[in-house]
């Protein structure tokens, strides 16, 4: 039993040495993946979103948030869902995390109905990318067929979430830095930024805008004077740093292009935001005006990157495993790997001491 899984799984990485070069990582997920396993998938999440968002519409753009912070750290494979144990250090205590993450619930709600239909079918990973997607549709964004077949991750990485997560104070520089590491390009990021149009922020994460910015004892220039006073209001100086802003000022819950039309009148809410508009001579500023003008343009590049990000360092094959609650990993089988883990290395062990 042992022995075979280890040459399965010596089999499967010989694939891989040879998959990775010919093969894409697009080429691996097909948005039929569950057609036949899972036929109900689709209408069960849009069901349950469906009813969330009417009592809570936030919950999409948290939903489309928790995908972009699964898939920058290690790919998209689950790994943020992942609670605390004693093997794993949560993703969820990582700074862009920590008191911000939304619809951890939600998914469970989706998984454990997604279980009664068809167990141990279905990761973790792809529920996340199919909430983003189906959310998108639900505030009236645009609609793409959401490639699946993702399986979760074994693994979290808390300080890889520190690291990889992009800032509200980074410079355009620094966001594309971060992007580029995970192999989204400009126009990626100026649309993937777009899904600042709904949501909201907590006073704290721009409120140096708004009094000392810079440590200029003065708000941040780049900001419209008639908005600064808003925003003001909302996050008084001393006042708690947990209150909560729209990002869209206009349409706060829907995913339109007005967040692009915002910028051009130095109403971003973060500075990473106005950056993409307001950087001297920046080649992100002709996007801006793009987007802002052409909703077409701009739905069309947000659905590709949202594929495109939700290709990044995917699980596929026999890699990881299909959780059963996506807060923990599977006991069995990572015990089961443990032994195999062990007896391998015994076996290496032997081989050492004979030699
Ligand atoms: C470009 C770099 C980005 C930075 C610096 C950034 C930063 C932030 C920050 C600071 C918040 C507020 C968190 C809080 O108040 O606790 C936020 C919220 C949000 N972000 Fe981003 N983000 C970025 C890119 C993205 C991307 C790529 C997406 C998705 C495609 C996204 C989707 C959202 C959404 C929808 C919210 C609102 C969530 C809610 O209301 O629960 N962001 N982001
Ligand atoms: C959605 O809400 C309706 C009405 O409350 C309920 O009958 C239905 O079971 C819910 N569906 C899901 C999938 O949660
Ligand atoms: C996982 O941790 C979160 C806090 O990050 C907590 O709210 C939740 O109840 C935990 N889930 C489970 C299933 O223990
Ligand atoms: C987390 O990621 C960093 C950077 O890639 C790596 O050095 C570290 O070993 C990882 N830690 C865990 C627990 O996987
Ligand atoms: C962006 O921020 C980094 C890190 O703080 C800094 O080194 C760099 O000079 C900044 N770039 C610009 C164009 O301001
Ligand atoms: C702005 O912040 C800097 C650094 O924290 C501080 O020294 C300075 O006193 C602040 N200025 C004002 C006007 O609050």
């Amino acid at each position: 039993m042992v022995s075979l899984r280890l040459i399965v799984s010596t089999l499967c990485c010989v694939v891989v040495v040879f998959g990775v070069l010919p093969f894409s990582s697009n080429a691996q997920l097909d948005p039929l993946f569950y057609s036949k396993t899972c036929p109900q998938l689709h209408s069960l999440v849009y069901q349950v979103l469906w009813n969330v968002s009417t009592k809570d519409p936030r919950m999409l753009a948290s939903l489309i948030r928790l995908h972009f912070h699964d898939c920058f750290v290690q790919g998209c494979d689950a790994s943020v869902l992942l609670n605390n144990t004693a093997t794993i250090v949560s993703e969820q205590q990582a700074f862009p995390n920590v008191n911000s993450l939304r619809g951890l619930d939600v998914v469970n709600e989706i998984k454990t109905k997604v279980e009664n239909v068809c167990p141990n079918t279905v990761s973790c990973a792809d529920i996340l990318a199919l909430a983003a997607g189906i959310s998108s549709i639900l505030t009236r964004g645009p609609a793409w067929m959401v490639p699946l077949g993702r399986r979760d991750s074994l693994t979290a990485n808390q300080s890889l979430a520190n690291q990889n997560l992009p800032g509200p104070s980074f410079n355009l520089t620094q966001l594309k830095s971060s992007f580029a590491a995970q192999g989204l390009n400009t126009n990626d990021l100026v649309a993937l930024s777009g899904a600042h149009t709904f949501g909201r922020a907590r006073c704290s994460l721009f409120i140096d805008r708004l009094y000392n910015f810079s440590n200029t004892g003065k708000p941040d220039p780049t900001l419209d004077t008639t908005y600064l006073k808003e925003l003001q209001k909302i996050c008084p100086k001393n006042g708690p740093g947990t209150t909560l802003a729209n990002f869209d000022p206009t349409t706060p819950d829907i995913l339109d292009n007005t967040y692009y039309s915002n910028l051009k009148v130095k109403k971003g809410l973060l500075q990473s935001d106005q950056e993409l508009f307001s950087t001297p001579g920046a080649d992100t500023t002709s996007i801006v005006n793009k987007f802002s003008s052409d909703q077409n343009a701009f739905f069309e590049s947000f659905k590709n990157a949202m594929i495109k990000m939700g290709n990044i360092d995917v699980l596929t094959g026999n890699k990881g495993e299909i959780r059963k609650q996506c807060n923990f990993i599977n006991k069995k089988s990572s015990e089961l790997d443990l032994v195999i883990v062990s007896s391998k290395e015994s076996s290496e062990a032997d081989m050492v001491s004979s030699i």
